[in-house]
């Protein structure tokens, strides 16, 4: 089996994500991809142009292996497309697909490309841990996102604290007067980091914040201030190293085994990573309302939170930071489920289970036997909208790579279905925010169940054992469901609904209010 991890280059990622996007957004759904030999020609059907693309191997289930040579025709001939033309392409179809422009998405994808190439010029070694190196190794980052690294702001201004570096930095702790704390949550959960000094002075609690958003936070004129005046104090780095995860707002402290979720005033894929008011109360609020333990698997609890409450709404998010529980009591060994999946790793190929076929065939049934009936079960039996896509959920290993157990995580992704809980006792605007309808609910699960998560892993299992019938296996972990109709229809073989990231960018829409397009059900069997 191969095991040196396959060369990724900046050219070739970015035109990758565009070309995934275009085929899953754009030319699929509109019937303009076909097969030619072992390449792929796509066309944009409105701008005229028709592209061509390698792949990597042949398909094995809905997704491709796209691979360089990327092409476009012109006349009877095929010239090279680099991944700037890719960007003005994929523009121009949009601008006449939708009749609105976006200035702003050709620097997107460039800071994405920019990103990349400075974090490849930055990467560390990758840590021992391997939980640890699992979330640092997401450098291609989404696969289905046309600019999926970009990151506003010099590389110098961030590169210390990406977990793509492989970084380790340490938070500062600000001390915060008792009477200007906003909390919520266990009062306790803050102290364990109290421990990792510098302790706050007497009447003050200890705030921890990300420097990076502290530096995008210092011009504030309420937070200069309040630092001038010695309102509140800059203890300076804390006593505890932090790894930035997957998420990179994320951090997780290893001495004190405990998560922090910062706001970070910067958009990263679609949203800016801020902690709104509602979201912080929300958390807590939903983390009451979560069953424990929680459907054979773990849904990491978010504890607390605690901001500073000075007369400025934007400090008030931007420092807000939410605890969550750490991995440690997790059995096995956990690993971010989006690094098994990515192509441009070999954490899977390295699991002893994969080394057979069938060793890898029994590794899948166990997979999807942990991640798939706790979502399912969740959603139909309980109303709990999770948001399972790769890079929400853990899964824990045994010493042969066997998955033993899933853990779920990031609340703030997680809703409840309109109708079945009562959140009359939670501010409209709380309420609000934690409340999909059943079907858009129903749309956001399945999405990230099957189409951003088994689509990808299942893919990244057929890259190792390209002749394993994965789905055959997965649909009995569905039928156990199939008295309810929407299970049904997903068996029938129902078209899923896929995020459409390249469109919500396009249209500058929030992340909630993103659209979805049909794409072509693995779940289904042959007529
Ligand atoms: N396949 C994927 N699907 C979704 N997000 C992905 C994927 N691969 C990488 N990512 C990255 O993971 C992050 C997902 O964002 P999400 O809102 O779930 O996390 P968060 O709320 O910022 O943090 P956390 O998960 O720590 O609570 C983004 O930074 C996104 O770029
Ligand atoms: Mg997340």
């Amino acid at each position: 089996m191969l095991l040196t991890e396959p060369v990724l280059t900046a050219d070739d990622a970015t035109a990758t994500a565009l070309l995934n996007c275009l085929v899953r957004e754009v030319c699929g759904p509109e019937q303009q991809v076909w097969p030619d030999g072992g390449r792929l020609v796509l066309r944009l059907p409105r701008a005229g142009v028709v592209l061509r693309t390698g792949l990597a191997r042949p398909p094995a289930g809905p997704t491709y292996r796209l691979a360089a040579p990327y092409e476009e025709q012109r006349e009877d001939a095929w010239i090279p497309a680099s991944w700037d033309r890719l960007a003005d392409l994929v523009a121009g179809e949009l601008e006449l697909a939708t009749g609105r422009p976006n200035p702003e998405f050709l620097t997107q994808v460039g800071d994405s490309h920019g990103a990349l190439t400075a974090i490849l010029g930055a990467r560390g070694e990758p840590a021992e841990d391997p939980y640890i190196a699992s979330e640092q190794s997401l450098v291609a980052g989404h696969r289905f996102h046309p600019s999926p690294k970009s990151r506003q702001g010099a590389p110098d201004e961030w590169l210390r604290y990406a977990p793509e570096t492989r970084s380790r930095f340490r938070p500062h702790w600000l001390a915060v007067p008792d009477e200007l704390v906003a909390e919520e949550g266990d009062p306790n959960a803050f102290t364990a980091l109290q421990g990792y000094g510098p302790p706050p002075p007497a009447g003050h609690k200890t705030l921890p914040v990300h420097p990076w958003q502290l530096s995008l936070l210092s011009h504030r004129p309420v937070l200069r201030r309040a630092l001038a005046e010695g309102v509140v104090r800059d203890l300076g780095p804390s006593g505890a190293e932090a790894v930035p995860t997957s998420s990179v707002r994320t951090v997780y402290l290893p001495e004190a085994d405990v998560f922090c979720k910062f706001s970070l005033d910067v958009r990263i894929t679609n949203c800016v990573r801020k902690n709104a008011w509602y979201e912080l109360s929300g958390a807590m609020a939903l983390n009451r309302l979560l069953p424990r333990p929680f459907l054979d698997a773990t849904f990491l609890s978010e504890p607390a939170y605690r901001t500073l409450a000075l007369a400025d709404l934007h400090l008030y998010e931007g420092l807000g930071v939410i605890l969550r529980e750490g991995v440690r009591s997790l059995p096995g060994t956990p690993l971010l489920a989006g690094a098994l999946a990515d192509p441009y790793s070999t954490l899977l190929a390295g699991l002893p289970a994969m080394a057979t076929p069938e060793g890898a065939h029994a590794w899948w049934n166990a997979y999807v036997a942990h991640v798939a009936p706790p979502v399912l079960h969740a959603f139909l039996d309980h109303g709990i909208v999770l948001e399972p896509h790769l890079q929400n959920v853990l899964i824990c290993v045994d010493a042969d790579g066997m998955p033993v157990h899933a853990a779920f995580r990031d609340l703030e992704g997680t809703k409840l279905t309109a109708g079945r809980w009562d959140l009359a006792h939670l501010p409209p605007r709380v309420a609000e925010a934690l409340t999909y309808a059943p079907d858009q609910g129903w749309n956001r699960v399945v999405y990230c169940l099957l189409v951003n998560h088994l689509t990808e892993t299942a893919a990244a299992v057929a890259d190792l054992h390209p002749s394993l019938e994965l789905w055959r296996t997965a649909r009995d972990h569905f039928a156990a469901h199939d008295a309810h109709p929407q299970v049904r229809a997903l068996l029938a073989g129902v078209p899923l609904p896929a995020k459409a990231n390249l469109r919500t960018r396009w249209a500058r829409t929030a992340d909630r209010a993103a659209s979805y397009v049909p794409v072509p059900n693995p779940l289904a069997t042959p007529r």
